[in-house]
């Protein structure tokens, strides 16, 4: 059988894990490395309006829980379009703009209506039967003009509860609507809080189940 561009691509990619991070050591010359996360690296596809996103390896079952979830997202343009989906990679619709952690560390100030936009996105997420998880500030990107996109919905077939949309935006009314809070924030000041956040979460979880 002919293999797709895409799965050609797919296959050019190189990992390495280098002191417990993983490196892309070599890709094709038609892509450029545009993002990374803790399941794969994200390539912009040369003259294309597309990205792929190249899982690393291990991480096969989510690649195929990603592409089931957002064939359920299908038709909502709060979501990118899948192209296509092999084994390890998926394709689909570049979204240029910025996430909405690039924002904060650019002073790029989030407007309440972005807000409104991810939570109708999730609405829509919902009624299709999903759960969405996993929504934190490097998984949402807003576009040139002013709209909200959600990405990264490998975790929305989950079916332990997950409070991290609700806590931001907790954190969103209480601190940053607040005059005085600075619109601008320091990555290293953003990366230390979700530190502490996972940690807090860790350890009421695990009293939690001492108490059961
Ligand atoms: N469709 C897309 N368009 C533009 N940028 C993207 C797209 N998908 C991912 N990215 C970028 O790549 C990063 C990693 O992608 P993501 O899907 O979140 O990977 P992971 O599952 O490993 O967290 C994102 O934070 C974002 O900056
Ligand atoms: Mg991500």
């Amino acid at each position: 059988m002919k293999r797709s561009r895409y799965d050609h691509f797919a296959s050019t990619v190189l990992f390495a894990k280098r002191n417990g991070r993983i490196k892309v050591l070599r890709h094709h010359d038609d892509l450029k490395l545009y993002g990374t996360g803790r399941s794969a690296a994200v390539f912009k596809i040369k003259n294309e309006h597309r990205v792929i996103k190249i899982f690393y390896p291990a991480f096969e079952k989510t690649a195929i829980e990603e592409k089931q979830n957002y064939e359920k997202l299908n038709g909502s343009h709060y979501y990118p379009n899948v192209y296509e989906a092999g084994t390890n990679y998926l394709v689909m619709d570049f979204i240029e703009g910025k996430t909405f952690f690039e924002c904060l560390a650019e002073g790029i100030p989030l407007k309440p209506h972005y807000i409104e936009h991810v939570d109708n996105g999730l609405q829509f997420a919902k009624a299709a039967g999903l759960n969405p998880s996993d929504i934190h500030l490097h998984n949402l990107i807003l576009t040139k003009n002013e709209e909200v996109r959600i990405i990264d919905v490998a975790r929305f077939s989950q079916e332990k509860m997950c409070t991290q949309w609700e806590d931001l935006k907790d954190g969103y009314t209480r601190y940053y609507q607040h005059t005085y809070f600075p619109k601008k924030i320091p990555r290293r000041v953003m990366y230390s809080v979700s530190k502490l956040y996972r940690l807090y979460k860790y350890i009421s979880i695990k009293k939690r189940k001492r108490v059961r």
